[in-house]
């Protein structure tokens, strides 16, 4: 049997060929190679049914799920995938390494090339598949087309995490026993969603938090399924995961193929907290393209102060305050273009408001540029309102079902743009946006799901969200390589829009419109098991929130904002002179702390429902830990000093402790006691919070 390893930075990912197709062998740690068992012999399921092959069609395993589905133009329906011999190739430069293999029916008329790629730099596996006709007449028609299927040797069953939401609630971790069947999860609203993220993680039935842990995770940005496949009795739990299948038909003309959305898959042996660790490594070494304050500057959004009641001399006032407590970008969210007086009118047409701005957005840039700061704009590309000049001038360029009524969603619909003329439009009005006035950041929203998907007439209508998402990722491609400069915030009402293939073409992701500051740690809690905090924009809002009441102390709501890409999203000129000069410290605080933040280890200490919680950064060379601790009321500075066990500290190391922005010493503790008895935490910064600084002594 022919093996071919891949090497990521602490695991392998290897695979054979056997008679019955390629198939996994090996995916964990190298040193302990776990053997699967040969399938027993039964009449009801063929052995491609029962080996853990790396991608199938229906036609090659039979009686379950399978990643492709194939219709041919004779009434044949699946396609019988043979490796294609002398097909597996892999390329290693030495740092990273990509198999590629050839499955293919001739008869058929269908090949599917599969790639695997990984790296010693990190430790995620990227799989995706290219799905050919090799026809030389008449269509196919692909019901399914996943990228991969991930075997996960986790089984029998397995618990299976997930992160799962609605509006103001994404992010929120559910775990499920499956002890055997599937688990599906997907959007088809066009956009990632906040109803699932695309991503889960397993681990075996009996395991415990220190346990291996895998990972898989769905890089697509529009309507997606993923399918977790529990087969009773198997020692491998099948994910798969692509477009989603039960909206969109993909068709292939001769020669045609189609290159399905990318799937991440992390090994870790330390649980669910390792498992963290290899997303963040990943996205912060490979997706971003930069980890530093020039692409996650701290901003000031106007949103929450103004609403669409955007005013020159209002925006200027501030500005000023704005300036002066530290911000870095201010950024002017919905409410600046034409006509857009409320959400019903004005989407599309994005020049400044004449009564808003009679000599155009020049002042206000110029005005915010003087006070030391960048300036930034807010834009949904996507949307248009009825009541907007674009509409009028183009009605046909927006979803519609057929003859169905069209329906909106927050006023506005969904332009379509699968239309080649309107993307272009999209990157023609972005590029004006961005070149018109020194604009450097900008933050693109996407406020309504589409519910009216295609396109009458077009036989390739049915393909409408996977040419959405492909002109959305080409605009997005755009911002980055023409502007450079310009940091990009992915938004869709809060958190509907976040997935590995946003992390890649943003720099900052606003994770949910909820900024009350407790269900802002939950949503935060569960963002980090996934994502990284250097893409976790978060601002500090004024009390109270419509949805979170109980009071929090302004270092509170700072202290969870500063737990990503620290923003403030309050009316700035309601707070008095005192406010202002704590929020000066408190951001001066976060600048000090803002590099370990963005690039050290994150260990979420609890959870944000127990009495005290904290996320703990350590940077890379553990020279510095940041420990933001947050507390229910009355759980603070109670009778007994709280003392936090921290994770991963050198017994022997020396720490030197400060809390309270440095006003308080805590002495100097060795690892050991940091790790055992804990940290002291003196809620030194305010009653219900702090900040712990501990530096490494020599
Ligand atoms: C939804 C976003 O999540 C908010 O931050 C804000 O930009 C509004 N849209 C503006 O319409």
């Amino acid at each position: 049997m022919t093996e071919w390893e891949l090497p990521t930075a602490r695991s392998v990912y290897i695979v054979a060929e056997t008679d019955a197709g390629l198939v996994l062998r090996h995916w964990g740690d190298p040193g302990r190679r776990r053997e699967f068992a040969p399938p027993a012999r039964t009449p009801f399921e063929a052995p491609t049914d029962k080996v853990p092959l790396e991608f199938a069609a229906a036609g090659t395993r039979h009686a379950q799920f399978a990643e492709l589905l194939v219709q041919g133009p004779d009434g044949v329906d699946g396609a019988l995938l043979r490796l294609v011999p002398g097909s597996v190739a892999v390329a290693d430069d030495g740092r990273d390494a990509e198999l590629t293999a050839l499955l293919r029916d001739a008869g058929a008329g269908v090949e599917v090339e599969l790639h695997m790629r990984t790296s010693r730099e990190h430790e995620v596996v990227e799989r995706w598949a290219r799905v050919r006709s090799t026809r030389a007449v008449g269509e196919l028609c692909l019901t399914r087309a996943f990228g991969a299927a991930w075997n996960v040797p986790v089984g029998p069953g397995a618990r299976v995490a997930e992160l799962v939401g609605t509006w103001s609630r994404e992010f929120t971790p559910v775990e499920v026993d499956l002890p055997a069947g599937q688990l599906s999860l997907g959007s088809r609203q066009g956009i990632t969603s906040h109803l699932y993220s695309p991503v889960v993680a397993l681990r075996a039935r009996d395991s415990d938090d220190g346990c291996e842990a895998y990972g898989v995770a769905l890089a697509w940005s529009g309507s997606w399924r993923m399918v977790v496949d529990a087969v009773p009795f198997r020692d491998v739990v099948r994910v798969g995961g692509g477009a989603d299948d039960e909206t969109a038909v993909i068709t292939l003309a001769p020669g045609e193929e189609f290159e399905t959305p990318h799937l991440l898959g992390a090994w870790s042996p330390g649980g669910p907290d390792g498992l963290a660790d290899a997303w963040h490594e990943y996205q912060r070494g490979r997706l971003a393209r930069s980890t530093g304050p020039e692409h996650r500057p701290i901003v000031y959004n106007s949103w929450y102060a103004t609403g669409f009641d955007v005013r020159v001399e209002h925006q200027l006032a501030l500005a000023d305050v704005a300036a002066d407590v530290g911000v870095e970008v201010f950024v002017v969210d919905d409410g600046w273009f034409t006509g857009r007086t409320s959400d019903r009118a004005g989407l599309g047409d994005w020049y400044a408001d004449p009564s808003k701005f009679p000599e155009g957005l020049g002042p206000l840039v110029k005005g915010v540029l003087d006070r030391g700061m960048r300036f930034g704009l807010w834009a949904e590309p996507e949307a248009v309102n009825p009541d907007s000049d674009l509409f009028r001038a183009h009605p046909d360029w927006v979803y519609r079902a057929g003859d169905r009524p069209l329906t909106t969603m927050r006023n506005q619909y969904v332009l379509d743009l699968g239309r080649p003329e309107v993307e272009q439009w999209a990157a023609t009005m972005l590029r004006r946006l961005l070149t018109e006035h020194p604009v450097s950041y900008l933050k693109w929203d996407m406020n309504r799901a589409v519910s009216d998907g295609g396109r009458p007439g077009d036989p390739r209508g049915r393909e409408w969200s996977l040419q959405h998402t492909r002109a959305y990722h080409r605009l997005m491609t755009v911002l980055r390589e023409e502007f450079p400069h310009v940091t990009v915030e992915a938004c869709a009402g809060g958190g509907g829009r976040v997935d590995n293939a946003v992390l890649a073409l943003s720099d900052v992701v606003w994770p949910s419109d909820e900024t009350g500051p407790r269900d802002r740690l939950a949503v935060q809690h569960g963002f980090l098991s996934a994502y990284p905090p250097h893409v976790m924009s978060s601002w500090v809002t004024d009390e109270p929130d419509r949805l979170d009441t109980a009071p929090a102390s302004l270092e509170f709501r700072f202290v969870v904002a500063m737990a990503g890409a620290l923003g403030i999203g309050a009316d700035l000129l309601a707070w008095d002179e005192a406010t202002r000069a704590r929020a000066r410290e408190l951001v001066a605080l976060y600048r000090d702390i803002r590099e370990v933040v963005h690039t050290g280890e994150v260990r979420r200490l609890g959870l944000p429902s127990d009495p005290v919680y904290a996320v703990q950064y350590t940077a890379a060379d553990a020279s510095r830990v940041i420990v933001l601790v947050t507390a229910r009321p009355g759980a603070g500075r109670g009778d007994a000093p709280v003392r936090l066990p921290l994770t991963g500290l050198r017994d022997e190391a020396r720490y030197r402790v400060h809390a309270g922005g440095g006003t308080v010493g805590c002495g100097v503790l060795a690892g050991h006691e940091l790790t055992g008895a804990g940290v002291p935490v003196p809620f030194a910064l305010a009653p219900d919070c702090d900040v712990v600084v501990l530096d490494r002594l020599p």
